[in-house]
């Protein structure tokens, strides 16, 4: 090898381990997380979340459609839960971080007990499956990438 030719061989060296790093690491280190685990009843789903918005160029509002100006998003199952069930009316309030986001749902600051015609209607909010299912596969029908009956196992681990 031609010595010129050492510098970028090591530069490149360098930034190869530097993004195997990078993929590797734990999400939660990260501001951004390179990829994000989801354990399921469907099977694991390792979702590429580095390449979706480096690679596939999404901006983060493309997914995180409820940024209520926070420099880091909430996540989707503060407000995607299993189920709007006992639980949730009991923990969620402590999932965010600004009353601005309670009125996502709410139309007021709000206290229990609510009046019957203050609770949210869950008709039109996804649960967490649906949810994911919606928007990974809508977005996939339209610009590549897996959805339909035939791709469960392009996104889950069998
Ligand atoms: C293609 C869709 C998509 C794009 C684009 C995207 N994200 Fe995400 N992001 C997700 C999904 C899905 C999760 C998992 C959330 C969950 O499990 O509730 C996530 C999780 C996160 C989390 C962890 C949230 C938590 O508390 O668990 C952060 C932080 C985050 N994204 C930041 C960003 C930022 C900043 C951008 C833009 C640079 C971005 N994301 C772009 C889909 C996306
Ligand atoms: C602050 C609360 C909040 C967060 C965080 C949030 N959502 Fe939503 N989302 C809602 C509400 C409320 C609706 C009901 C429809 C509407 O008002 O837009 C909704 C609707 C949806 C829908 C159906 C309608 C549509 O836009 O296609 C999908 C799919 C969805 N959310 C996916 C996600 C994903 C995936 C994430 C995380 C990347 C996320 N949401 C984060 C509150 C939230
Ligand atoms: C993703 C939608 C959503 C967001 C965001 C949200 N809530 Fe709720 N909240 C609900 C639903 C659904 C219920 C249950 C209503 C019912 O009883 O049918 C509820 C119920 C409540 C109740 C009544 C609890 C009880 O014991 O009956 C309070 C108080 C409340 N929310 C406060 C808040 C506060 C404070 C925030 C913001 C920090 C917030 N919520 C954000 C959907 C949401
Ligand atoms: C805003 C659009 C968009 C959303 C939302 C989105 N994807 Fe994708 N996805 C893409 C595109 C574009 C590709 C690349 C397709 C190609 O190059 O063939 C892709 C590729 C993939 C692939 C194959 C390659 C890889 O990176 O692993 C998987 C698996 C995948 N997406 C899973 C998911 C999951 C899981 C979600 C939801 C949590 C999701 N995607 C949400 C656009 C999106
Ligand atoms: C584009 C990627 C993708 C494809 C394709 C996909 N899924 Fe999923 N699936 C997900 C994600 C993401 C979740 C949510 C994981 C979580 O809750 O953390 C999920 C959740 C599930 C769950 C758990 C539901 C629950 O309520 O706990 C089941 C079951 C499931 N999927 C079955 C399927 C089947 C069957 C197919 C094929 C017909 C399929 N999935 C195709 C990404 C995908």
């Amino acid at each position: 090898m031609k010595n010129r030719y050492i510098p970028i061989t090591a530069i490149v060296v360098v930034l190869s381990i530097a993004a195997a790093a990078g993929f590797l690491m734990p999400p939660a280190s990260q501001e951004v997380p390179a990829r994000v685990v989801m354990d399921n009843s469907g099977g694991r789903v390792i979702f590429t979340h580095l390449y979706h918005t480096e690679d596939y160029g999404f901006a983060c509002a493309d997914c995180h459609h409820d940024e209520i100006g926070q420099d880091t998003p909430i996540a989707c199952g503060s407000c995607h839960p299993p189920a709007f069930d006992e639980k949730f009316r009991a923990e969620h309030q402590k999932n965010f971080p600004t009353e601005e986001a309670c009125l996502r749902c709410h139309y007021d600051t709000p206290e229990a007990p609510l009046a019957e015609e203050d609770k949210p209607d869950t008709d039109f909010i996804p649960t967490r499956a649906d949810a994911f299912h919606g928007q990974c596969m809508s977005c996939h029908e339209e610009m590549g990438g897996p959805y339909g009956d035939d791709t469960c196992y392009e996104c889950h681990a069998r």
